[in-house]
């Protein structure tokens, strides 16, 4: 058995794994000998993605599809985890929008601090209670390079991350003397179906983008070799560089920074 499955096994939940970073997640954890559990809305994609993990590794990979919006979600997903011994859980399900906050659906932004905060707060209130009983486990919570800063057009979105951010840092000094790890993982622009669903346009960076945007595969590789070390995370150098910016300079300023580069991203430029 590998250190990570001895460590994090033998059971790990993955939000968001139909889709970009969660998809990574899933097969690279599944790759350390790690069981598998696939959380998302659509089934097919967890059930293809169930199958090539089976095929690929030694391990067993279940479906669990819910809506992790909804009201009950612990109780949504008790079938598909009420048996196990999850040892890791991966909060990698997430949205954005971008415009301006007063002209969005308020049932969308509801939605998104459902889905962005209020899921990983239920979730890990869940499991990793059995994880602090066994004294080893590990929390990651997918926040963003967005957590560390406001901007206008993606005011609620950063607000959530900036949540993740803050609830990851906080649990991890709570739970370190209990043997379990927890990480936020903070990612700068990933090529995802993230984009298409916030309204944001990569190519808007024009030869900016290459240094810009990575894979999921870099900040996966980067936070499972992570874990267990550094509590906060921020993948890439240009990324690293930002977040230092963002916090030599006041708020005000930064604010208004960031909101300029990000209005530059969306999709309607
Ligand atoms: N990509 C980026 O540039 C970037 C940068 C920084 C941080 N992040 C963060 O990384 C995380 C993963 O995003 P990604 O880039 O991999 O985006 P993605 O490709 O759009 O994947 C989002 C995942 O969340 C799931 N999801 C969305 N709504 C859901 C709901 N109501 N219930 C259950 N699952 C739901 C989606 O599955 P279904 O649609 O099947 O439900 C999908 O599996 C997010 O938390 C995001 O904030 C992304």
């Amino acid at each position: 058995m590998s250190k990570f499955a001895e460590k994090y096994g033998p059971w790990a939940v993955v939000t968001g794994a139909s889709a970009g970073i969660g998809t990574e997640y899933a097969l690279r954890i599944a790759e350390r000998g790690v069981n598998v559990v696939l959380v998302a809305r659509r089934r097919d994609r967890l059930e293809e993605l169930a199958s090539t993990i089976e095929d690929m590794y030694r391990v067993k990979a279940r479906v669990a599809p819910a809506d992790l919006t909804s009201r009950d979600i612990v109780e949504v997903l008790q079938p598909a985890i009420a048996d196990l011994d999850v040892g890791l859980l991966v909060n990698c399900a997430g949205m954005g929008t971008t415009g301006p906050f007063l002209d969005q659906d308020p049932g969308i932004q509801e939605a998104m601090l459902n889905l962005n905060c209020r899921a990983p707060a239920l979730l890990t209130h869940e499991l990793a209670q059995g994880m602090r009983e066994r004294g080893r486990g590990g929390v990651i919570v997918v926040s963003s390079l967005s957590g560390f800063c406001a901007a206008r057009g993606m005011t609620n979105y950063n607000a959530t991350k900036a949540y993740d951010l803050i609830f990851a840092e906080g649990l991890a000094s709570e739970l370190k003397a209990h043997g379990v790890d927890v990480q936020a993982m903070c990612p700068g622009g990933t090529y995802t179906e993230f984009q298409r669903v916030a309204g944001l346009e990569p190519k808007n960076f024009g030869p900016l983008q290459r240094l810009m945007f990575t894979t999921p595969t870099a900040v996966v590789a980067m936070s499972l070799a992570t874990l267990g070390g550094r509590v906060t995370v921020v993948q890439g150098w240009m990324n690293r560089l930002l977040v230092i910016s963002m916090k030599l300079m006041p708020r005000r300023i930064s604010t208004w920074v960031f909101g300029a580069f990000m209005e530059r991203f969306s999709a309607g430029h």
